[in-house]
């Protein structure tokens, strides 16, 4: 084995960081063992209207599982996030839009932030808006997206963010899951030098789900259908609408989003957040992991249609008064130099991004990296996947000349913010791990076979959570029964993270990946049932098995193998009539890799597909099939196996 790497911290950098290792160990401390007094004091980083006495309410315990955060104190994200900057920095740029053109940009001031919010959250209740109904939002990357979100926690609604690379369908089954009030979208979304119709899609969608109010604000001022009555222009709304909007008062554990995730077993489950406990996190978090100082330029290059872009672009960003990039584009247009490009335009100091883009980008060599000044930066991170050593390394040489650390965040749309990883003026880094836990967290490492916790230092098994943590999800929305079963049944009185993990001698943590049947592509969840269930949906296909596969951008793309209807030929035109099929049903991200015809698939006797032997065929690996002896038929197997090389 490879000696692995330890990359402490620099002295220099130390010096000036928020936590250093006594630090985080003392506080780390505090935080398990005195977590009434370690929150109570937390909470202070919010602005509260009424203070919470009443700090930590929670429980695992199956099946009676409940949590509840702050929950007598009363404030408003958007007062938290806006307001309360107006006294000392109104004029401070709070959001900088890099648009997909390179040659624009924006800044848009805490104060001019206030007025837009105040706008839309009165736009938002002469639409007949209020506290607790929902808005989706399917919406590209421009400060308008900014805008709506914060004017639905002005107001107490709750948002629930549709990536703009879903498909109609998936729209507007995300619509009709929260019975959405008001979807409010643009005309186009403008991305790499191409745009997406979103209006056209939502058109589509509410011909699936029925008539929805929409708000359509101007992008590239492409001509779109307006239905009067249903469709409301964004602009002439906003010309019209004051900038004063009170901000309701909202309980802690009012939710302040939903955010639709894929699981193993059916359709997505909308992630319901609170708005105290999720705040804090995220602004705490944004802190201390980044080691965001005062006037740093912060870039999160997510999406806001992921929960990275809740946290990271908009609301821990926006709680602790900092300015954050929001970038419209892609890292390969107008060509691959773009991210270095705008770190280098803007003056970026702490850069976060995803393994797949580092990988992407590290395939085009030094040389697009080197042009650009990349000196401002001083912090480095990473999201959604396992980083492989070399991209970690890439990363740590290429980007920050090795001088900047990187952290390696892991957590979940279900956590709100991160929960393992490197605190960069305490914890030395290892590349590949996610180090260690964050304060209030209590990770542990479970035998699959027995459910019991392994105690040894060095263990491996799945990662679960010995309690709860103030920006955890509280409910699957609409479904608390699924919420419970989902993360809290396998293991009982743990949650579940769904992801397999070791610790090493040094207690670190390394994420080795899902456990259940939901694969990562390219850092976003997909859920193997969900492709399943669009590729039987065609009348071609009668059973349809996906399984992720080692991928060398993506992480993991997308094997599917599929029997067709008796009297249906196997073509190649049919195999890219379901691959476009499946695009259409979910969207491009779930665009199928490679589809094998597979005459039969491998069951048991009971009619179980075994799906480990699929995984290892689509791996090409056939010297490990395992035990095949309990097959109904398995000579399935070797047809697989031919099919496979003969591709
Ligand atoms: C899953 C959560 C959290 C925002 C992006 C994805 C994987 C995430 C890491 C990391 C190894 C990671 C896990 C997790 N994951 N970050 N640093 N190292 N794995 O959010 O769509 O909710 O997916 O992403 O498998 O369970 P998500």
């Amino acid at each position: 084995m490879t000696e692995i790497k330890t990359y402490p911290p620099a002295p220099d950098f130390v010096k000036n960081a928020h936590i250093d290792a006594a630090t985080y160990q003392s506080m780390y401390e505090a935080s398990i063992n005195d977590p009434e007094g370690f929150w109570s004091q937390q909470a202070e980083r919010l602005t509260w209207d009424k203070a919470p006495t009443k700090i930590k309410n929670t429980t695992f315990s199956h099946p009676d599982v409940s949590i509840k955060w702050f929950e007598d104190g009363e404030l408003n994200v958007a007062a938290n996030c806006v307001d309360r900057h107006l006294a000392t920095r109104p004029d401070q740029t709070a959001i900088i839009w890099e648009s997909d053109d390179p040659s624009v940009s924006r800044h848009i001031t805490y104060l001019e932030l206030s007025e837009q919010v105040n706008k839309l959250a009165n736009v938002y209740k002469s639409l007949g808006i209020g506290k607790g109904d929902r808005i989706v939002l399917y919406m590209p990357m421009i400060p308008e997206a900014a805008y709506a979100m914060l004017a639905c926690a002005r107001i107490g609604a709750v948002h629930s963010i549709v990536f703009a690379g879903f498909s109609p369908e998936a729209l507007a089954a995300r619509v009709g899951g929260c019975e959405a009030s008001l979807i409010v979208t643009a005309d186009e979304a403008p991305r790499g030098g191409r745009s997406t119709p979103l209006k056209t899609n939502v058109d589509k969608a509410l011909a699936i789900c029925g008539d929805v109010k929409t708000l359509v604000v101007e992008r590239t001022g492409a001509d779109v259908n307006m239905v009067e009555g249903r469709d409301h222009a964004y602009h002439t709304l906003m010309a019209h609408a004051s900038t004063d909007c009170p901000a309701e008062p909202m309980n802690a554990e009012d939710p302040l989003f939903i955010l639709y995730t894929s699981g193993s077993t059916g359709a997505p489950k909308g992630v319901l957040h609170s708005s105290g406990g999720y705040l804090l996190w995220a602004a705490m978090t944004h802190e201390i992991v980044f080691d965001y100082h005062e006037g740093d330029i912060f870039w999160c290059t997510a999406d806001v249609g992921w929960v990275t872009g809740h946290s990271y672009i908009i609301y821990g960003p926006l709680a602790n008064g900092a300015t954050t990039l929001m970038f419209e584009g892609v890292p390969t247009w107008p060509d691959v130099g773009r991210f270095w490009a705008v770190c280098e335009k803007h003056k970026v100091n702490q850069f976060y991004t995803a393994p797949t883009a580092i990988r992407a980008l590290m395939a085009h060599g030094k040389e697009p990296v080197e042009k650009h000044d990349l000196s401002s930066l001083k912090v480095l991170g990473t999201v959604g996947e396992p980083i492989n050593p070399e991209a970690w390394n890439w990363y740590n040489e290429t980007v920050g000349k090795g001088t900047r650390p990187i952290v390696d965040t892991w957590w979940q749309t279900e956590t709100g913010g991160h929960l393992l990883t490197p605190i960069p003026g305490a914890i030395p880094t290892k590349p590949g791990s996610a180090t260690l836990p964050f304060f209030g967290v209590q990770p542990v490492i479970l035998d699959p076979a027995t459910g019991e916790e392994v105690t040894t230092t060095e263990a491996e098994g799945v990662l679960c959570m010995k309690d709860s943590w103030p920006g955890q999800m509280r409910s699957v929305y609409g479904d608390h029964d699924r919420f419970v079963k989902t993360y809290f049944s396998d293991y009982k009185g743990y949650y579940f993270s769904g992801d397999g993990c070791r610790r090493d001698a040094d207690g670190y943590y390394w994420i080795t990946g899902r456990v259940d049947d939901v694969i990562n592509v390219s850092g976003h969840r997909m859920g193997t049932a969900e492709v399943e269930s669009a590729l039987v949906a065609h009348p071609a296909v009668s059973e349809a098995a996906v399984v992720g596969f080692p991928h060398d951008i993506k992480g993991q793309g997308i094997y599917c193998y599929v029997t067709l209807m008796d009297g249906e030929e196997y073509t190649d035109e049919l195999r890219k009539e379901l691959r476009d099929w499946v695009r259409k049903e979910i969207g491009p991200i779930a665009s199928p890799d490679h589809i094998q015809w597979a005459p039969g698939l491998p069951k048991t006797r009971s009619g179980k597909i075994m799906r480990r032997i699929l995984r290892k065929i689509a791996e090409n690996d056939y010297g490990a099939l395992g035990d095949t002896s309990t097959l109904a038929d398995p000579s399935v197997v070797e047809d697989l196996i031919d099919n496979r090389m003969n591709k």
